[in-house]
Formats: structure tokens, C-alpha cells, sequence
């Protein structure tokens, strides 16, 4: 059988706003895009994934969507949109959409009919519920954005229900009609000829029975809502039909944002013939170092067994029974050289480090805009220069309950979204080269070290190194086809793993320690000859990739966050 294209793909994300803007008003668009495309082909990439570019009065920055049929006016027009499907195409890459249908923009017009009375023959379109006692809501769920997950609306005197912020009412899945009508635009756009989507926040559609309470123990104003939403029993029913009804008809690929999924139901949601996606962005790694509170808990001490434990158990989980998707960033996450490395001293090294770790597991890799240059999180130190939604509704919160500046920034450095949606860092000229005009978001002033023009020009930069990277993966099938095996699961320094198969052996040695280091490999391994493929260090001990033979020493040592990867020829 032949490999699906997907499985051989890498994919790079766009978050449209922040990546390059060509008409000069400070807000990336459609044609800044296209003037990218060449820079995306030559670093590798096969699959373009760009977040919603739909009318939207951009709440949320395009995920409240107002019209699904028509491209947001800033970002540019339709034909700006068929233009770079077909630029896209011309060059061999593919394009993947943002599909949220969990819920809308408060402005669309479903929603401005659904609230215009009780009677509207729209108004079952959206969860709506009366008053609780004393004119409470509904019930005690806290939105994902924060603060109560219920909105009153005056006009008929009753709430609606939204998970995330106040402008994204959640659609009701319940109703027929609402799933018909986003079957029917789900298959008008692959019609259009686009190659697949991410579906956004699509574990959330399901709401339980009755929307109770949840238990309460610490008697809060609001609980967090997941068990009332995430993953709920009857969602695979909404899911194989949106299926049915849409994907299965075209040769597409999917991407569930799943959040809630085990891997115990991998088979259901990501399964070669039962899944409902091809794979799916599991979200266990992405809390690693939250707090017991949750992502505005930042825990500086997380611990890399932990990280090893997670990714390591959906690689052997989903082997033969599914695909994973490969990330360590997205738009909603902080930057991984700053989360999970070091964007200081060691920021080269170890942005290359953290690239070979995640792309040479079993899966599809995930590139975030500007990862490949080792983008790093932004220092605002004033609360204004932020943009989120997410981040001023926690501001405002956290300011009421009496919490100063500092500490909530504190909490914003570590873990805000806007760490990742500062302008793409093109040049050092002007705002980055992202923008004639004042940007829409300050742009990191990191822009006049890290840029892609600067990384172009130098063979030794994080972009060439990400660029050979891909090129690796695609030469060695053992990266697509080898089972994977994590060694020593308790080291706290070295993640280290291989991959095997009839054509030998694959090791890959990453060191997550700013020290040099002593490793020490099972026997199985050492005193043999491999072949170094690829290295962040050019001298010393491996100065030469490709040919370069290499016997691993009993005791290794490794300089800081050092890679290497190491093909044996089969016994
Ligand atoms: C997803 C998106 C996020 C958005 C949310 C609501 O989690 O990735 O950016 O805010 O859904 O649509
Ligand atoms: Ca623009």
C-alpha cells in the first residue's frame, strides 16, 4: 500500500495576522503570504496550515468567525485566496484551513437572528437558557477565556453559553439544521480545492445532558467546565458524521485539535479506517510545566522525565494504530526555546537541539511560524503592548483579586499566547521587515539579532539547520516506518531515543542540560560504528556529518544541549 501524503509531509503553521503584511497597514494578509511561498519551499515544507482567514471581528483574532463564505476584508479578498491556493499548488504544497465550528462570532448573523427573540426560527442555533434563581446563570461554568462560561443577553432576558470569549457563542450541535449548514461550507471550501483543515477546539461540541453544576469543593464564583464539555460520551456520533458527511468524500488530510482525547480512544478519533481525523494534536505535553492550577501556574521546575513520559507513550501507543501530530508550538503556546530551553547563551544549539528531539519521532511535524529561526517569547513589560483576549480577560481578573502587575506578568512571560504572535522577524530593518506601518502587535525586540535574512545568509543558522533536518527525515524511511524506544526514562538531562527497522538503527541524542554532560548508552550501542547524519556542534568530536563513522564511547560526553543522530547499518 502506498503511504498516505500526509504521513510524508511537514507542515508549517501561519497565524496570518503576524506573519507578513504587503500592504503596508501593519496587519499581515493573504499577500504577504504568497510573497513567502518561495522561502517556505526552500526550507522544506509540504503542507501550509493558516489560521482562520474568514470575516471575523477578530475578538479573538479570526477564531469568532462571522461569515465562513468570505475572506476577512484586512486579510485581502477571495480571488487573493484562489490565487495563493493556486501559487501554493504551482510549487507542489498543499494548503490546510482553521475549521472552527464549535462556535461563531456574536456578528454572525445566525446569531444576530438567533438573539433577536425566542420564537426566531434561529434561535435553537445556539445553547440559550432562562435565568437561574435570583437571575443567576445558569449554571457555575467558567469560560475558558475566564469568568462565567454563561453571557445575559437583555434583549430576551436569557443567557447564552459560550466556552471561550463572550464573542464566540458555542453553536448547538444538537440541532440538525446547524450541522447541516456547516457540512454544506465545510464541503463548499473543498470544493474550492484545498487540501484539508485543522479542526479548532472540535472536542468541545458535546455539552453533557442538562448542563448541570459541577461539584464545587472550594465553593468558587465559577468551576472549571471541562468535565461539563471536553470529550463528552456521544461526541464520536457528531464526529463520524461530520465525517461522512464532508472529509471521507475528498483526498484530504485532517487534524483534530483534541483536547481531552486519551490515548486509550486513539483508535476512535485517529484509527486508519475507524478514526475521525487522520491525527490529532493530543495536549499532554503542552501542560507539562503548568502549575496545579493550571497554565497561569507556571512550574520553572518541570521536569524532562515527565516530557520523555508523555511523548514517548504516544509514540508506542499510536504505533500501528494511528498518527501522531508532532508540535512543541502553536499560536496558543509560548516559544519553545524559551519554554523548554534556552533562547541565551545556548540559543542556537539548542533551538536545533529541540527541532531534532520532536521531527524524528513517528508522525507529521508541526513547524510554527518562526520556530525555524528560533523565535523566542516576548518581554513586554506593559500590560498594553498585549493583545489576547485570553491574556486581558486573566489581567482583569487577576487585578480584582488584588494581584500586582509584576506578578501577573510574571505569569504572562511564562505562559501568554502573545508569546507567539509578535511579528514574524524578517529582516532587521524597520518592524522586522514585517510591516512598513506601526505592526498590529509590537514587534519582540529580538528582531535585531533573530531574523530570517540574517539566518538566510549563514550556513550554520537554526533555518539551515531545520531545513536539513527535513531533508533527513525524508531520506531515512526509518523516520517514517521504525518503532520507536525511549532510553533511560528517568535521566533528567538527555532525551534520548531510537528508532528501528530492517534498515538498522536510528539513535538520536539530544542533552537538554546548559552543562556539559556524561552519557552513558545501553551496550547494545556503544563501540559500534554509526554514521553521523546530522550535529549542532561543528568541531571537535563530531566534526563532519553525513560519511563521518563514529564509534560511541561508553562514556560520552556531550557539550551543552548537544544533538547527534546516528544511523547502524543492521546487524
Ligand atoms: C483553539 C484555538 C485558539 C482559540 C480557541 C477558540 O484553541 O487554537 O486560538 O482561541 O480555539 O476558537
Ligand atoms: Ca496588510
Amino acid at each position: 500500500m502506498q503511504t498516505k501524503w500526509w504521513k510524508e509531509s511537514v507542515v508549517y503553521q501561519i497565524y496570518p495576522r503576524s506573519f507578513m503584511d504587503s500592504n503596508g497597514d501593519g496587519i499581515g494578509d493573504i499577500g504577504g503570504i504568497r510573497l513567502k511561498l518561495d522561502y517556505l519551499k526552500e526550507l522544506g515544507i509540504d503542507v501550509i496550515w493558516i489560521c482562520p482567514v474568514y470575516e471575523s471581528p477578530n475578538d479573538d483574532n479570526g477564531y469568532d468567525i462571522s461569515d465562513y463564505y468570505r475572506i476577512m476584508k484586512e486579510f485581502g479578498t477571495m480571488e487573493d485566496f484562489e490565487l495563493l491556493l493556486k501559487e501554493a499548488h504551482d510549487r507542489g504544497m498543499r494548503i490546510i484551513m482553521d475549521l472552527v465550528i464549535n462556535h461563531t462570532s456574536d456578528e454572525h448573523p445566525w446569531f444576530v437572528e438567533s438573539r433577536s427573540s425566542r420564537n426566531n426560527p434561529k434561535r435553537d442555533y445556539y445553547i440559550w437558557r432562562p435565568p437561574g434563581a435570583n437571575g443567576a446563570e445558569p449554571n457555575n461554568w467558567e469560560s475558558i477565556f475566564g469568568g462565567s462560561a454563561w453571557q445575559l443577553d437583555e434583549q430576551t432576558g436569557e443567557y447564552y453559553l459560550h466556552l471561550f470569549s463572550v464573542k464566540q457563542p458555542d453553536l448547538n450541535w444538537e440541532y440538525e439544521e446547524v450541522r447541516q449548514e456547516l457540512y454544506r461550507m465545510v464541503r463548499w471550501w473543498l470544493d474550492k480545492g484545498i487540501d484539508g483543515f485543522r479542526i479548532d477546539a472540535i472536542t468541545h461540541i458535546k455539552k453533557i445532558a442538562g448542563l448541570p453544576d459541577l461539584p464545587n469543593p472550594d465553593s468558587r464564583t465559577y468551576v472549571p467546565s471541562w468535565d461539563g464539555h471536553r470529550n463528552r460520551e456521544g461526541i464520536l456520533d457528531y464526529l463520524r458524521e461530520l465525517k461522512e458527511e464532508t472529509f471521507a468524500r475528498y483526498d484530504i488530510m485532517t487534524v483534530g485539535e483534541a483536547n481531552g482525547v486519551e490515548l486509550e480512544q486513539a483508535e476512535q478519533f485517529v484509527g486508519p479506517d475507524t478514526g475521525v481525523f487522520d491525527m490529532m494534536f493530543q495536549f499532554e505535553h503542552m501542560a507539562v510545566d503548568h502549575g496545579p492550577g493550571g497554565k497561569w501556574e507556571y512550574n520553572p521546575n518541570w521536569k524532562l522525565s515527565d516530557l520523555k513520559a508523555i511523548l514517548s507513550r504516544w509514540q508506542t501507543g499510536l504505533e500501528n494504530r494511528g498518527w501522531n501530530a508532532l508540535y512543541l508550538e502553536n499560536h496558543d503556546a509560548p516559544r519553545s526555546v524559551s519554554r523548554f530551553a534556552d533562547d541565551g547563551t545556548f540559543h542556537s544549539e539548542s533551538a536545533k537541539m529541540l527541532a531534532v528531539c520532536y521531527m524524528l519521532m513517528q508522525g507529521t511535524p508541526y513547524i510554527y511560524q518562526g520556530q525555524e529561526i528560533g523565535m523566542t517569547n516576548a518581554p513586554f513589560s506593559d500590560i498594553q503592548d498585549y493583545r489576547d483576549v485570553e491574556i486581558m480577560n486573566f489581567y482583569r481578573e487577576a487585578k480584582a483579586a488584588g494581584l500586582s502587575d509584576e506578578h501577573i506578568l510574571q505569569a504572562v512571560h511564562a505562559q501568554g499566547r502573545d508569546n507567539s504572535r509578535t511579528p514574524m522577524q524578517w529582516s532587521a530593518d524597520l518592524h522586522a521587515g514585517f510591516s512598513e506601518a506601526e505592526p498590529w502587535m509590537r514587534t519582540n525586540p529580538n528582531y535585531t539579532a533573530i531574523h530570517v535574512e540574517g539566518q538566510l545568509a549563514d550556513p550554520e543558522s537554526i533555518f539551515h539547520f531545520y531545513k536539513k533536518l527535513i531533508a533527513l527525515r525524508k531520506s531515512i524511511p526509518l523516520v517514517l516506518t521504525g518503532s520507536y524506544e525511549l532510553l533511560m526514562p528517568e535521566d533528567e538531562k538527555h532525551f534520548v531515543y531510537v528508532r528501528r527497522g530492517t534498515e538498522g538503527v536510528l539513535l538520536v541524542v539530544c542533552s537538554f542540560s546548559p552543562e556539559a554532560t556524561e552519557l552513558r548508552l545501553p551496550e547494545e550501542l556503544t563501540g559500534r560504528e554509526s554514521r553521523l547524519l546530522l550535529t549542532n556542534y561543528s568541531n571537535g568530536q563530531a566534526d563532519a556529518e553525513g560519511d563521518c563513522l563514529i564509534s560511541i564511547p561508553e562514556v560520552w560526553t556531550l557539550r551543552p544541549y548537544e544533538t547527534g543522530v546516528y544511523l547502524f547499518d543492521p546487524k
